[in-house]
């Protein structure tokens, strides 16, 4: 094994826990060399896991040299390989946990397996310059409220039934909404909530500090086809009361804890409208909004290379015996040494 100083050196992330396939090279200073993210793009309907694994099996290779060569260093630089061990999809993630063992066993380099709900939070403090936000990730599989206390971040609220962008899609596909190649069915639902005017009753399920939204996006397909509502309407009243739920959540993180930043990240933290409600609340609570740019706030291997820089630095390596994957791994169980 190498030894290296503190401030030196260079680890590879790897991320693969659903449909993105994604190789990410970080400096031990907290410089991104490089992010080059592969997308799984289903034939139709949602993801299905052994076909996504597939998927990134097939580009590792090319992701990787990419990746290198946009970095302009030679896998013989690494320090430390750094990989997504969960929570995720079970096939997505055993192929991005096997080529980290390789490349790591390779090249001789330590392996560290890294939390992806970590690792959101990690790339948005270091592009974004918050310092100990409460988060709000949201994103195709997760909806997650947290916030540092005590050595590890919290989870102060999360959805009991699927996450807020899966809503979004899920609706999007029912009411048989076209995109244009790379956009996410979000995004399509946000452009034609512009239009909309008039706010029709959906439920809004907000139990405890845990939120609820299939009983949301049933009830708004149940009115997509009964007819009798403009599309633009029933986009701008699922992304209305889907919003409000999530900021209600996120102020009484906020309010609880005292911190002073608010951290918006996942794939639909791209949402201009979730941005402006996000901002009130945290303007109302004199803290600063942050919001991490779209290419590291979507699933990516730069947020898996620097969260890898963090846990080594701090004493963390995952023996290949102890490297296997983890779908159900809670963000409350990963200790966070460099925090504090
Ligand atoms: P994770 O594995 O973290 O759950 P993911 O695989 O869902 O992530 P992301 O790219 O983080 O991937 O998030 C994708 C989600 O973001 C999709 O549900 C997509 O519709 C949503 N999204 C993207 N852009 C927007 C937008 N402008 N408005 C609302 N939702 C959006
Ligand atoms: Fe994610």
């Amino acid at each position: 094994m190498k030894s290296q100083k503190v401030g030196e050196g260079y680890c590879l992330g790897i991320e693969s826990t659903a449909d993105d396939f994604s190789v990410g090279i970080a400096t031990f200073k907290g410089e991104i060399l490089a992010n080059i993210i592969d997308a799984y793009i289903p034939p139709e309907g949602g993801i299905h896991p052994r076909e996504a694994a597939r998927h990134h099996a097939e580009v590792a290779d090319k992701v990787i040299e990419e990746a290198f060569k946009t970095a302009g260093i030679k896998p013989k630089d690494l320090t430390v390989v750094a990989f997504s061990q969960g929570p995720g999809l079970g096939p997505c993630l055993r192929t991005g946990a096997t080529v980290a063992r390789t490349l790591a066993s390779y090249l001789r380099v330590p392996l560290v397996g890294v939390n992806h709900c970590v690792a959101h939070i990690e790339i948005g403090k270091l592009k974004t310059g918050a310092v100990d936000p409460v988060t709000l990730y949201v994103s195709g599989g997760n909806t997650i409220v947290a916030a540092f206390d005590a050595g590890r971040y919290r989870v102060f609220g999360e959805t009991l039934d699927i996450a807020l962008g899966n809503c979004l899609d899920v609706f999007a596909r029912e009411a048989g909404l076209r995109q244009k190649a790379g956009e996410p069915f979000g995004a399509v639902v946000e452009k034609l909530a512009k239009s909309g005017k008039r706010l029709v009753p959906l439920p809004y399920t907000v139990k405890g500090m845990d939120m609820s939204f299939s009983g949301l996006l049933t009830a708004a397909i149940k009115a997509l086809r009964e007819g009798g509502y403009k599309l633009e309407d029933l986009c701008y009243s699922l992304q209305e009361t889907a919003f409000s739920m999530v900021v209600e959540v996120t102020e009484r993180a906020l309010a609880h804890t005292e911190k002073r930043e608010v951290l918006l990240t996942g794939g639909v933290a791209a949402n201009k409208r979730l941005q402006e409600m996000v901002r009130a609340i945290a303007e109302e609570h004199n803290a600063k909004f942050c919001t991490v740019p779209s290419e590291y706030a979507i699933d990516n291997g730069a947020m898996i290379a620097w969260t890898g820089v963090l846990a080594f630095t701090h004493g963390a390596i995952t023996p290949i015996e102890e490297s296997f994957v983890r779908l159900r791994w809670r963000l409350e169980e990963v200790e966070v040494p460099w925090m504090g």
